[in-house]
């Protein structure tokens, strides 16, 4: 490509996301007693230099009497710059190497270790423009060469001065002295980089913030691989979703924005016009309502398991994808489970409140193990399952039913009926999940076929107990024991009080819906959650989603991905064909999937394609969304 601009990139929290002599400390202080001391004054000096309270030279005079440097420091050092390269330099190597006699490094760091690192992206060793040690016989840094303009204020404009570039000049930088070049009038524009750090001193005295080197590429079009910068893309996550999340979307490059709680209808219908990716958990109302102001939505993540706090039908007729963490707190809900059984069979809830009121009442009177017991699931989806296994490892018998063709585990034995299961169960327990023709599934009828002293868990979902049923047989002594996690209707908030009609009965655990609440859930989840967002926007992989037919899509290689997305017509596929026919595209690949609302089209093609087509394709009739990945 011919091009008529010239690149000045800076190095330390630049090029790298450190500063490179933060990292010497870390090595030529390594045994030294005042090493923390000495760290800490570097850091500090550093900045001095950058904000510009101190010159270029007795910055690194201070800091190198403080190193105290040698050449064999020189290469740990190097091992540990070329681990830290900013992510979105490493993203976008064929920029340097396509633009290799336009990239200048301009830095007041040191040759010896910035040029091993910069020139394996392809940069001309001539154009590394930086500072030199002075070593004595036993390889000790003794000094610097002060000849060198880069040792003394103003270095890099002198520097650009004498290289009189014969084009446009873009610096890109942290710094002070990079904003210098600028200010000399040497350079045409100063993009300040903030993915590293960011100095408040520095970013209003820019013409451009990049975020990252997506956003200078894409500003000067010259984007080789990836399509949108992905600081352009607003990520806000609500109701204080894990800070893992935060992290992984933060260092995709996104633009995150986290707030505490969950937002109100209103105010999300302000907030959701500006985003692309929202997260919530359960208490954020996603209403057709919100959706329809979310023009630039393109996906959900739902930090939890359930969707009904989503529209998720008006979501999908927008093409927006719902991905949610079905199994991110199984394990949880079965320990509790677990737990629960054991404590009720062996009558301990009633045990402790009497301990607690001073009575010792020993005896071994309705205490029993759970070993042998048969255990009967309604519903043997991720949860029901795997406390089957667990359930087994303890001896106990398994029986289940779900209305689901489901394959038995160990040695579970699976049942026609309900019926059957409630008629020979020592211990019941739900996991069924919370469909509307599920209410009241267990009520007075069920309860009848029950066993006299049965044990009776439920940890799915409120409606699918009726409550004074429930209450009448724990009265009746026909349930022995019983713990409830989820109530028909439950308070908004820790504030409000818990009102039900199981509250003060005997040998009964009543917990606040917590049974996939353990920090190891949440972190499941949080990292569970991006990684589906992450694959839906780099691939548009659509595995799991809640609401998109679910495609599993190869990696994108030396190809474009068009994206589209339509409403669930015949014909679409045909007419994305007939447009590419007609301009001599090569499809690569190709996958369709559909579901009731929309049918969801990937087509892979070659390398050169022309912006007409897209334009084409954008117009076909009943098209949701459209994107380009390459
Ligand atoms: P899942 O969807 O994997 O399994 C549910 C199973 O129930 C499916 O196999 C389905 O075919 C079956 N089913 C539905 N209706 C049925 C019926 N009437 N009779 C028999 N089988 C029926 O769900 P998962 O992940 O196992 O969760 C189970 C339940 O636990 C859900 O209701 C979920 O909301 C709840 N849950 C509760 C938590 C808590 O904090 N207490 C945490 C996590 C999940």
């Amino acid at each position: 490509m011919k091009i008529n601009k010239y690149f000045v990139i800076d190095f330390d929290s630049t090029f790298t996301k450190v500063e490179a002599f933060d990292v010497l400390a870390d090595i030529s202080l390594k045994d030294h007693p005042e090493r923390e001391h000495r760290k800490k004054e570097i850091i500090e000096i550093t900045n001095q230099g950058m904000n510009g309270s101190i010159s270029v030279r007795e910055s690194l005079e201070r800091r190198l009497n403080l190193l105290a440097p040698a050449k064999k420091h020189i290469g740990p050092l190097v091992a540990v710059l070329k681990e830290e390269i900013s992510e979105s330099f490493k993203r976008n190597r064929d920029f340097f190497t396509t633009f290799a006699d336009h990239i200048y490094i301009i830095s007041n760091g040191f040759r010896e270790f910035i040029e091993p690192i910069v020139t394996e992206f392809g940069i001309k060793p001539e154009n590394v423009l930086a500072n030199e040690f002075r070593f004595d016989q036993d390889g000790q840094v003794v000094g610097f060469d002060t000849e060198n303009p880069l040792s003394a204020n103003n270095g890099k404009v002198e520097l650009l001065r004498q290289l009189n570039l014969p084009g446009d000049v873009y610096v890109i930088g942290d710094g002070y002295t990079d904003y210098e070049i600028k200010h000399s009038g040497l350079a045409n524009k100063f993009y300040v980089f903030t993915e590293n750090v960011e100095r408040g001193s520095i970013i209003p005295k820019a013409d451009h913030i990049t975020p990252s080197l997506d956003e200078f590429l894409y500003l000067n079009k010259l984007n080789t691989v990836i399509s949108y910068p992905k600081n352009r893309i607003n990520v806000l996550l609500l109701e204080n979703v894990h800070p893992v999340a935060l992290e992984l979307l933060k260092s995709e490059g996104f633009s995150v924005e986290t707030y505490h709680a969950a937002l109100t209808e209103d105010e999300l219908c302000e907030k959701i016009k500006n985003v692309s990716v929202l997260g919530i958990r359960s208490k954020t109302q996603v209403t057709a309502r919100v959706l329809e102001q979310a023009n630039r939505l393109m996906v959900i993540g739902a930090f939890c398991i359930g969707t009904n706090q989503i529209d998720l039908d008006a979501a999908t007729k927008k093409g927006i994808a719902v991905f949610n963490a079905p199994f991110s707190n199984t394990r949880s809900v079965v320990e509790l489970a677990i737990a629960e059984m054991i404590m009720l069979i062996r009558n301990i809830v009633d045990k402790s409140v009497k301990m607690h009121k001073g009575i010792w009442d020993k005896s071994a009177k309705g205490s029993y193990e759970v070993r042998g017991k048969k255990l009967g699931l309604i519903g043997y989806g991720n949860i029901g399952t795997q406390l089957s296994v667990i359930a087994e490892s303890l001896g106990m018998k398994v029986l289940y039913y779900d209305t689901e063709e489901k394959l038995s585990l160990g040695n579970a034995i699976k049942c026609k009926t309900m019926k059957e299961v409630i008629e020979q169960a020592d211990i019941i327990s739900l996991h069924v999940d919370g469909r509307d023709s599920n209410k009241d599934l267990i009520s007075t009828q069920e309860f009848g076929w029950m066993k006299k002293g049965v044990i009776f868990i439920n940890l799915s979902r409120g409606h699918i107990v009726d409550i004074q049923a429930l209450r009448e047989n724990i009265l009746s002594g026909k349930v022995a024991g019983c713990a409830i996690d989820v109530y028909p209707h439950e308070p908004a908030s820790n504030d409000e009080e818990f009102q039900s009609a199981l509250r003060g009965l005997p040998n009964t655990i009543l917990t606040p819906h917590i049974g996939g609440s353990t920090s190891e859930a949440q972190e499941n989840i949080g990292n569970f959650v991006p990684a589906k967002i992450m694959d839906y926007i780099n691939t548009g992989s659509t595995s799991n989603s809640v609401s998109f037919p679910n495609l599993t899509l190869p990696l994108l290689e030396n190809a474009h991905r068009l994206i589209h997305i339509h409403e669930n017509v015949p014909g679409i596929l045909a007419r994305i064909n007939h447009i590419l026919a007609n301009h001599g595209i090569n499809i690569v690949g190709q996958y369709l999937k559909t579901n009731e609302l929309i049918g969801y089209v990937i087509t892979d093609i070659n390398k050169e394609y022309d912006k007409e087509v897209i334009k084409e394709l954008r117009g076909i009739e009943h098209t949701i969304k459209f994107r380009i990945l390459y």
